[in-house]
């Protein structure tokens, strides 16, 4: 549960977020990249964003969309969203994560997107931070999405 997350690794990650807002327009820049990678290794999530199943991802027509791109800077905040409340109030993060795993059935998340999702953070964050995105700063990271994506799945799963 995220609620016994460890100091140190949520600090690493912590450092790494920040590390990406020193890149211009760096929410655009992730959002899209992210949602390229996901689109492309889970075609059907481009259904969830309101895209059509068989849109290429290398489109132009996809890149220059403007809803595309305010999509991928929402998602990219709504990840910003939820990292800082990896702060203070992590006691109740649990609980938040369980309501965001019940809103996300509504949305037609699938358990098996999760995995998905989380590999295409990863590979955003070493897109963004290059050589400063190291083994240990993956561990990390995918502890702390594990952690997350566990509440919100167990709650799925429940549902
Ligand atoms: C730990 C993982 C995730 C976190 C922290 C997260 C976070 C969020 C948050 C905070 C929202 C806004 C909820 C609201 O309406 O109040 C949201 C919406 C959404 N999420 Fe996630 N999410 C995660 C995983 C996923 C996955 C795996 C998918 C599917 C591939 C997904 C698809 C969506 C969709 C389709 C919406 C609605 C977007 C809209 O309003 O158009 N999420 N997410």
């Amino acid at each position: 549960m995220v609620n016994e997350m460890n100091y140190a690794t949520i600090s690493h990650v912590m450092e790494d977020w920040e590390s990406v807002k020193r890149t211009k327009d760096y929410e655009k820049v992730a959002g899209t990249k992210l949602f390229r990678r996901l689109f492309d290794k889970c075609p059907q999530a481009k259904l969830l964003f309101g895209f059509p199943i068989d849109i290429d991802v290398d489109s132009p027509e996809l890149l220059q969309s403007k809803r595309f791109v305010a999509q991928a800077i929402y998602f990219w905040n709504m990840i910003d969203t939820s990292l800082n409340m990896l702060g203070p109030d992590i006691e109740l993060l649990t609980e938040i994560m369980t309501e965001l795993g019940a809103k996300h059935v509504v949305y037609g998340v699938k358990p098996d997107m999760f995995p998905i999702m989380g590999e295409a953070l990863f590979w955003t964050l070493s897109e963004m931070l290059g050589d400063k995105f190291k083994d240990e700063n993956e561990k990390a990271w995918k502890e702390t999405y594990d952690a997350l994506s566990a509440d919100m799945i167990r709650a799925m799963v429940k549902k």
